[in-house]
């Protein structure tokens, strides 16, 4: 991907667009060696990068951080950054001077805000000054606590309902994809079915337009992971493999010999 215009060509052509969520320039550089369509700074590094349970403390500061030393390692990948919790949702003018903030201080092309209805006149502002957004519905975490939980959402006919028209709202407002998290997969087809632009999917079936995963859930670094994550490694068990013969050939002396050695 190279700019907008490459996602909305996938789905014309109907080629799955593959996105995956990560915080660092190496994690960035190995997901360009891969081919990875589109590289996600997700405010999910809250958890994943410093431990806490909510995405909610995560600042711009923290995000801009992350995000440069992505774009480092990913010259050349489309690059997508989570606006956090706070800093699009009090009005227009902090949202686009975050925004601008993210674009012009990191070298992403793109921000993405949760929610429907409710930030699509935000959406409208941004798209207007040049900005691309990707939406995100259904299990939107900035919102965990109004939603009481880590949930699956959709599951009731008011809920679908919701999704549904927040879908239409956000692509009239001029978002050039939607994620799509923790959804029921019919759901999840219908609004595929009937939008123009891309729905990217986690945890909402195979019939959207493409998947994201979070990097350090799909290579293993956590013992727990949720249902829809597929592990395609057990790095977290490798690295501790590693770590413990590195601890005993330590204290063994079998670390460094000569080969590791100066004369
Ligand atoms: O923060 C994140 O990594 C995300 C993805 C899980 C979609 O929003």
């Amino acid at each position: 991907m190279k700019t907008i215009i490459d996602f909305l060509k996938a789905k014309k052509e109907k080629r799955k667009i593959t996105m995956i969520s990560t915080y660092d320039y190496w994690s960035a550089m190995l997901c360009e060696k891969a081919g990875i369509d589109t590289i996600l700074v997700g405010d999910s590094l809250g958890m994943v990068i410093q431990g806490r349970n909510t995405t909610l403390p995560v600042t711009l500061e923290e995000m801009i951080y992350h995000a440069k030393a992505v774009r480092r390692g990913a010259p050349n990948t489309f690059i997508v950054v989570d606006m956090p919790f706070l800093s699009y949702q009090v009005n227009k003018d902090e949202a686009t001077k975050n925004a601008g903030r993210i674009l012009k201080e990191t070298g992403a092309n793109a921000v993405k805000l949760e929610g429907g209805e409710e930030i699509a006149k935000t959406v409208e502002k941004l798209v207007s000054i040049g900005i691309p957004v990707m939406g995100h519905l259904g299990l939107t975490p900035q919102s965990v606590h109004a939603l009481g939980g880590y949930k699956v959402q959709g599951r009731t006919l008011e809920q679908q309902k919701k999704i549904i028209k927040d879908a239409k709202i956000l692509e009239q407002a001029g978002v050039f994809s939607i994620v799509l998290e923790a959804v029921p997969s019919k759901l999840a087809q219908e609004i595929t079915d009937f939008l123009e632009i891309p729905t990217i999917g986690i945890g909402a079936g195979n019939k959207t337009d493409g998947q994201v995963l979070v990097l350090h859930d799909l290579i293993g670094i956590f013992e727990k992971t949720p249902k829809f994550v597929k592990r395609y490694m057990e790095a977290g068990k490798m690295i501790v493999e590693s770590l413990e013969k590195f601890k005993e050939e330590v204290q063994e002396g079998i670390f460094p010999d000569e080969n590791y050695t100066y004369e």
